[in-house]
């Protein structure tokens, strides 16, 4: 099998590099010029666990080629995949078309006989069909196919969730498109995986329902876990008690800031406009929406309650900055607002994230000391704020935040560490839905002068 991937992104490149694992000779296109100079160069523009090493392995036996135009790559293939952008349009939160039609468009220049468009990317109900109309228009004189293969990958697992996915979805009406599409998943069938055939329509919309159902989940328990803290009930064993359930499954009951990332809140959003244009509105989804936002906002008030009502001239350690924990995106991630607010509010921030501090330069102020480890950042800080849950946080011990912080006040924001401990440490905890600790006391008395910065010259954006 051959076949072109039209964008290199997280999902046109984890797509590509995944399809020539299964045995495809796959030609993936990146119009970007840094980006093509550094998928040609053999370096990877983006993190995702495992990626380099697929490229690079796939590359060296000739499965796997980078090209900057459409015209190089679609000659003799058997399918071209869309893994264009779909970013939200400004201000209404439809789904951005544009790339997936340039793309089109210059598909219909450059084709030179039959073949099967597949879109990849994330797609608006009813894009194929716009899709097939086109090409009919442009190309009458070639049997183009359209077909919908939504992918599920979730960042940080993005290959083990191709490799290893619950089913393959694909919407196709023709016959050539489904016979092709068999073929290319033929290896993971093989070992069991479903490929589940539907209409164009159908296939489009399970991506965004599914989103929007995990999306659900997560606003659901966090919901819950403004109630627990109101009841004095605990969270993570109200999930762990829910999820035993096998009817609801125990994952996306993590309660914490609100979900983040290029496609929960793009998608969810999405929907809600694809319904309402439908005329058949999801009001579900808007909740769901209207939670998260409104979440991700709340959460600058918790920092700021915890440290006595005010964080003016207080030093506040963040760690973790990337939407999610294995992941250097900072899409819609909930510290972008958390950090903005609380700089603010004159606090004095200090940021440490393993992955994301590149991108993030881009989207915090200026004010922001990015510091080289977690101890860096804690250092002498008056409060810690625990935002991404990567898995070095967890290492931390009340005894290493007592060590490092002036003050005695932790945020933790995913619930990563123990109340318990933290508590005997002497350290003012802060969940997300659990048993709080008393109001600011006596034993963080510390935390309530502003923190003064020692007398030194400061010469260092990164300690
Ligand atoms: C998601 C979908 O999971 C994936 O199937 C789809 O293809 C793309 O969008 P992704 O956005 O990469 O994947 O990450 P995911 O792990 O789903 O997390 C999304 C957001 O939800 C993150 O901000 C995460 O922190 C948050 N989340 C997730 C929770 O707050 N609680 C949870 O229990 C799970």
């Amino acid at each position: 099998m051959r076949i072109a991937m039209i964008g290199g992104g997280y999902v046109g490149l984890v797509s590509g590099a995944c399809f020539a694992a299964l045995g495809a000779t796959v030609v993936i296109v990146e119009a970007d010029e840094h980006r093509f100079n550094a998928l040609r160069d053999g370096r990877i523009p983006i993190y995702e666990p495992g990626l380099e090493e697929l490229v690079s392995i796939h590359r060296a036996a000739g499965r796997l080629h980078f090209v900057n135009t459409i015209d190089e790559a679609v000659d003799g293939v058997d399918a071209v995949f869309l893994a264009v952008g779909t970013p939200s349009r400004r201000g209404d939160g439809h789904a951005d078309l544009s790339y997936v039609f340039d793309a089109v468009d210059q598909l219909a220049g450059a084709l030179t006989g039959p073949a099967i468009l597949v879109t990849k990317s994330t797609v608006p109900v009813g894009t194929g069909a716009r899709i097939a109309t086109m090409m009919a228009s442009l190309r009458p004189d070639l049997a183009i196919e359209v077909a919908s293969n939504p992918e599920f990958l979730r960042e940080g697992s993005a290959i083990s969730d191709f490799m290893r996915p619950d089913r393959v979805v694909i919407g196709a009406n023709g016959a050539c498109a489904r016979a092709v599409l068999s073929a290319l998943y033929q290896p993971l069938t093989q070992q069991g995986v479903t490929l589940l055939f539907t209409g164009l329509e159908t296939a489009e919309l399970i991506k965004y329902a599914a989103n929007s159902f995990l999306a659900m989940k997560i606003s659901f328990i966090n919901e819950m876990a403004d109630l627990c803290e109101k009841l004095g009930a605990d969270v993570t064993q109200l999930a762990h008690g829910m999820g035993l359930d096998h009817r609801i499954g125990a994952q996306f009951l993590h309660a914490g800031p609100g979900f983040g990332g290029s496609c929960f809140p793009k998608d969810t959003q999405a929907l809600v406009r694809i319904a309402q244009d439908a005329g058949a509105p999801t009001r579900l989804v808007e909740t769901v929406v209207a939670v998260n936002e409104a979440r991700k906002a709340a959460m600058t008030g918790r920092v700021i309650a915890a440290c006595g009502g005010s964080v003016r001239g207080r030093r506040i350690a963040v760690l973790g900055l990337t939407f999610k924990p294995d992941t250097d995106d900072m899409r819609d991630a909930p510290a972008i607002g958390i950090i903005h607010r609380l700089v603010d509010e004159g606090a004095i921030i200090t940021a440490y994230d393993p992955m994301g501090m590149d991108h993030a330069r881009f989207q915090l102020p200026a004010r922001v000391t990015f510091c080289a480890d977690a101890q860096s950042a804690l250092r002498g800080a008056d409060a810690a704020v625990l935002i991404t849950e990567w898995a070095e946080f967890r290492a931390l011990t009340p005894a290493d935040l007592c060590a490092a912080l002036r003050g005695r006040t932790v945020i933790d924001l995913r619930n990563i560490f123990d109340p318990t401990a933290m508590q005997a440490a002497g350290i003012a905890y802060y969940g997300i839905g659990r048993p709080q600790p008393p109001a600011i006391n006596q034993r963080d008395r510390r935390a309530q002068t502003p923190y003064r910065e020692p007398r030194r010259e400061r010469s260092l954006s990164v300690l």
